[in-house]
């Protein structure tokens, strides 16, 4: 089989597509024959050498979420699995043609989506919803998010849309992407390249600031969010894609006025809170089946081009999640 991996740090063309066999299911895994992986940006900054929390050892493939066809079972699960559809959120090794992974890693794909839309219904969109969870978000409230159109951004609008959120706000920086934005339920949709973009938000609100913000881009953007929130309000910080190597600092003072800060990390929830991770993805689930919330493929592209999907993501041009299909 295929399998894209980099030997060294670096620009997209460190990614090489190379033969390896397939792998063997373990007690309790199934071997998955895969239709669509989902790339992240998290894969984009590892592969870059500038990842805010951890680097994977070289030479490396990423994790990432997959679609695919059960095509074989592991030691101690029934053979009917075989066949079965399924998402598998963060498989290891999953530039590939095969992945395996523990079953409960895995979760039915929705009907009606296609498997790039599906790969969003694995880490990405769980971590959507437990960011809109994490900001304790309520109807009625208003909500900012940021990057909107990306793929954890374009859902996190979406799933905040659908719990009664007004207005909701989103960020983007070009107008293709707020136009996006504005498609999938924002209300009021900035620029916020633009200096003054915390005032056009303000002055949209009224003068009021905002109860919720979600914010995966980071680095300048944190100080200008905690001026913005409105006392009471919820920042929920979640990743970096602005500024990976930045390390922004806050004083007491900026919360002082009753404005409380936290950051969201899967891998943490995961380890303390697996009950919350396990409702959360029933609830994804539930929204995108029932169609209130949809996840948008922004570009399909060859496994063995692997290299451009990745110069897509760097690019900044795309709304939605980007796939590989091999
Ligand atoms: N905490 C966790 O457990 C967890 C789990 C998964 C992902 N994440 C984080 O979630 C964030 C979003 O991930 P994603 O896969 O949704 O990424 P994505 O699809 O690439 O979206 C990220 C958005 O960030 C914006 N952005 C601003 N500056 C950028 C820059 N210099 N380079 C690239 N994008 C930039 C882009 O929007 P504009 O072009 O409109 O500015 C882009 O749409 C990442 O920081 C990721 O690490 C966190």
């Amino acid at each position: 089989m295929r399998i894209v991996r980099y030997h060294a740090f670096g620009p997209a063309e460190v990614l090489r597509v190379e033969k390896a066999e397939v792998p063997r299911p373990g007690p309790g895994d199934v071997l998955v024959r895969v239709e669509a992986v989902g790339v992240d940006q998290a894969d984009v900054q590892r592969r870059r050498g500038e990842h805010p929390v951890s680097l994977p050892v070289l030479p490396a493939c990423p994790s990432a979420d997959v679609v695919g066809y059960v095509e074989e079972v592991g030691p101690g699960l029934p053979a009917a699995r075989v066949g079965e559809r399924v998402v598998v959120w963060k498989a290891r090794n999953a530039y590939a043609d095969y992945v395996t992974a523990p079953l409960h890693r895995t979760v039915p794909v929705p009907a009606g989506l296609s498997a790039g839309q599906g790969t969003v219904v694995g880490s990405t969109g769980r971590v959507a919803l437990q960011v809109v969870d994490t900001g304790r978000l309520r109807a009625g409230e208003s909500v900012l998010v940021h990057g909107a159109a990306g793929a954890v951004g374009h859902m996190a609008l979406q799933i905040a849309k659908a719990r009664g959120a007004h207005p909701v706000i989103a960020t983007a920086g070009s107008p293709q992407k707020r136009d996006f934005a504005r498609s999938l339920g924002a209300d009021i949709a900035v620029d916020y390249g633009e200096t003054d973009w915390p005032g056009q938000i303000r002055e949209a609100l009224g003068g009021r600031g905002v109860d919720v913000i979600l914010d995966g881009v980071g680095g300048d953007l944190l100080h200008s969010d905690v001026r913005l929130l409105e006392p009471y309000g919820r920042l929920v910080f979640y990743g970096a894609s602005g500024s990976p190597t930045a390390r922004p600092t806050l004083s007491f003072l900026d919360v002082l006025g009753m404005k409380y800060v936290t950051g969201f990390s899967m891998a943490t929830l995961l380890e303390h809170r697996p009950d919350l991770a396990e409702s959360g993805t029933r609830r994804l689930l539930e929204a995108v089946g029932s169609g209130s919330v949809r996840p948008v493929v922004a570009a399909e592209v060859p496994l063995a081009d692997a290299a451009h999907a990745h110069d897509l993501v760097e690019a900044r041009t795309s709304c939605g999640r980007v796939v590989l299909v091999p």
